[in-house]
Formats: structure tokens, C-alpha cells, sequence
């Protein structure tokens, strides 16, 4: 605390309340260093953040990511719940994405339009907005509460911003010892959002890619099918059938994509065969090889590359190319595709449905995974 430079006095204020002379800042001893709580409380909020930060930058699952903010804005800001909501693509609406509590999972059937209630008039301005007492804010519609059975007191919202531009709202309700929201519960939600609004974005410029590369694949497949008409569609059909599958066997996430996507280019090694004729299917050796080596090096479709090698290997190690591997040994996604393969070839040779029926039967356990077949066998029924 300041001493005052003309009568000694000791005191805290900007001037001596007993003679009037300002206080001199810069002669005045140093802060005294804060409370032991407080460096508790920022090295616990430092904490959250980095941890935040940190799964931003090592996972593309927007929805943990989200969470996460969410249980921290709670944590930090001490208070009963929170949610965040994201603009819908019609920019009309808002859709609660995360939203925490026993009743989180009803809210996420709602919408609520921009500019109405307290979420949609802070998505309308992009503001932040503090509300103490929500039963005297004309704002507020209780909408969501009469839905969730929560009871709002006080609500601190706050827009989800990048470059300018709304993707969403975060807010926090109801302060757990019914004290005000202040000023630094804006900062930390505030702070969190930032962190929220990467993460979208993140998970948006991933999906935008996966979406562009797909498209590139069906060209791809389209074209190299064109050389001969009696395979149109042959590609696709392979790649439904081994997705139905893989659906079949609770397959998700990237599994599944590389599932798909082996499945689309499981035959593009043909194109590096000059005279190929792809209805040459089991002659023609070399093609699983050429199409693996060809997309290997594209990161989105390295594990896809893996599936492709093998999808004419059969469950007991014949076929090709005949690496030793046989039954689990050979990756899952190569075992589903190389029976469809298969199934497709004998169509190929005009091979009635119920002989294609009989031989998948027949060969459950020799040439084709047990549990695939069956699984196969139950879709066609
Ligand atoms: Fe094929
Ligand atoms: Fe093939």
C-alpha cells in the first residue's frame, strides 16, 4: 500500500484521505502477491485450457471436444449447467449440439430460431449477455425449461465466433451459491467458446475434405468402369454390399470409411493394367497389388490401401497374392470385400442367385469368413 510522500499516512486509495496528496504509483511498494486460492483457481482454469487445447490439436471428434468446454465452463464459472447450441445450416435456427444434466438428451431434439429467447437474441447481436434474474428479462421465454424441467435463474451467453462470423452459442445457467455472474465468467465462457469455435471449424474443413476426396473416388470409379459397360456400377455395388455388411458388424468411424473407400477403389489397379479387361477379375493377379501401391501414400487412404491388397485373398490363404495369411490374420475390411468380390465375379458369369447362395453356403470356413458369409446370407434373403 501507498505511503503518503507528505504526511507519512499509510492508506489504499488513489490520494491520502487525511492531507489529500495523490499517491505516488510509482514509488509504491509492490502488490502484495494474491491469495493462495486465487493462484489455485487460475492454475486450475490454466489447466482446463491446456487440456482443451490439447485435444483440439490430437482428435477430429468435435463432439468430445465440445464437451469438454462445456464441463469446464461449468467447473469454472461454478456453475448448474451448461450448453452449447450451433447455427443450423439454414442460419435460421440454433440446435443444442451438447447440453449437460440428466435432460441434456431431450434438448438436443430442439431448435430455437435466432432472435428468440436469450441464446437467439445473443446469436441475433453477437453479444455477450449476463442476465441476474431471468424472471424480470422480457428475453427470456422459458421455452427450454418447460422442455427440461430445469429452472433458469441466471444465464450467462455468449456467441460462438470465427472471423466475424456466428456459428453458434455457449452458455452457462445458475451460479451454484446464487451469487451474480461477473465480469470474469464472461472471459472464461468467453475464452472456452474461442476453443469451441476452432474445434467446428476444424471439424468442418475435415468433413469438407473427406466429402471432396469421396467425390474424386466415384469419378474415379466412374471412369475406369466406363472401359467396359459390362461393369458399370460394378464398384459400387461391391462398396454397398460390404458397407451393408460392415453395418451388420457394428463397424463405425474410420473403419468404416476405409471400409467404403477400399471397397469404391478396391479394383483401380486396373488402371495401371494398359490392356486390362476387369472382367478378368481372377486372372488378372497383378491388379490388388497396383491398386495398393497407387494410393498407399495418400494419407486418407493408407489403411484403405491395406484392405485393397488383400481383397482377393480367401479366408484359407488361397487366392492372391498369396502373402501366408489366412483367416483373422487377413485385415477384416479385406476379408468382407473379397467376398463380395467374389459373389460379384460368379454374377459375371451369369451364375443363378440360388447357386451364388449355395456356394457362399458351402464355403463358409474355406474360401469365405464364417461369420461374413452369414451375415451375407442374411441380407440377400
Ligand atoms: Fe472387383
Ligand atoms: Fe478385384
Amino acid at each position: 500500500m501507498p505511503k503518503c510522500s507528505n504526511c507519512g499516512f499509510i492508506f489504499r486509495y488513489d490520494k491520502c484521505p487525511r492531507c489529500g496528496t495523490p499517491a505516488d504509483v510509482k514509488n509504491a511498494p509492490p502488490a502484495a502477491p494474491p491469495p493462495v486460492q486465487k493462484i489455485e483457481e487460475n492454475k486450475s482454469a490454466l489447466s482446463e485450457f491446456f487440456e482443451i487445447a490439447c485435444s483440439i490439436t490430437t482428435t477430429s471428434d468435435v463432439d468430445s471436444v465440445l464437451k469438454k468446454v462445456g464441463a469446464a465452463a461449468e467447473k469454472l464459472t461454478l456453475t448448474m449447467a451448461s450448453s452449447i447450441m450451433l447455427l443450423d445450416d439454414d442460419k435460421k435456427n440454433l440446435y443444442f449440439k451438447v447440453a449437460s444434466g440428466d435432460k441434456g438428451t431431450i434438448l438436443t431434439k430442439l431448435k430455437v430460431l435466432v432472435g428468440e429467447g436469450i441464446a437467439g437474441w445473443v446469436a441475433a447481436n453477437k453479444q455477450p449477455l449476463i442476465i441476474q434474474d431471468v424472471s424480470v428479462d422480457p428475453r427470456f421465454t422459458g421455452k427450454i425449461d418447460s422442455e427440461s424441467g430445469f429452472r433458469t435463474k441466471s444465464i450467462l451467453c455468449v456467441p460462438l465466433l470465427v472471423n466475424d462470423e456466428l456459428v453458434g452459442v455457449a452458455e452457462v445457467l445458475n451460479k451454484i451459491d446464487g451469487s451474480p455472474f461477473t465480469e470474469k465468467d464472461k472471459t472464461i465462457l468467453t475464452s472456452l467458446s474461442n476453443f469451441a469455435a476452432v474445434a467446428i471449424v476444424n471439424a468442418r474443413n475435415i468433413s469438407d475434405q473427406q466429402n471432396f476426396f469421396a467425390n474424386v473416388f466415384e469419378i474415379l470409379t466412374v471412369a475406369f468402369e466406363a472401359n467396359d459397360q459390362r461393369f458399370s456400377g460394378h464398384c459400387f455395388k461391391v462398396a454397398q454390399i460390404s458397407t451393408a455388411i460392415a453395418r451388420e458388424l457394428n463397424i463405425t468411424g474410420n473403419q468404416y470409411k476405409d471400409i467404403y473407400y477400399a471397397a469404391v477403389l478396391h479394383d483401380v489397379g486396373f488402371i495401371a493394367e494398359p490392356d486390362y479387361s476387369i472382367l478378368e477379375h481372377n486372372s488378372n493377379r497383378i491388379h490388388p497389388i497396383k491398386g495398393y501401391e497407387m494410393i498407399k501414400n495418400i494419407n486418407l487412404l493408407k489403411s484403405a490401401a491395406g484392405l485393397i491388397k488383400y481383397h482377393h485373398l480367401m479366408y484359407d490363404g488361397s487366392g492372391f497374392p498369396a502373402d501366408g495369411l489366412k483367416k483373422e490374420a487377413i485385415p477384416l475390411g479385406s476379408r468382407i470385400i473379397s467376398l463380395v468380390e467374389a459373389v460379384e465375379d460368379m454374377r459375371f458369369s451369369v451364375y443363378p442367385e440360388e447357386k451364388i447362395r449355395q456356394t457362399v453356403e458351402s464355403q463358409k470356413g474355406i474360401k469365405f469368413d464364417p461369420v461374413i458369409a452369414d451375415i451375407y446370407l442374411k441380407i440377400i434373403e
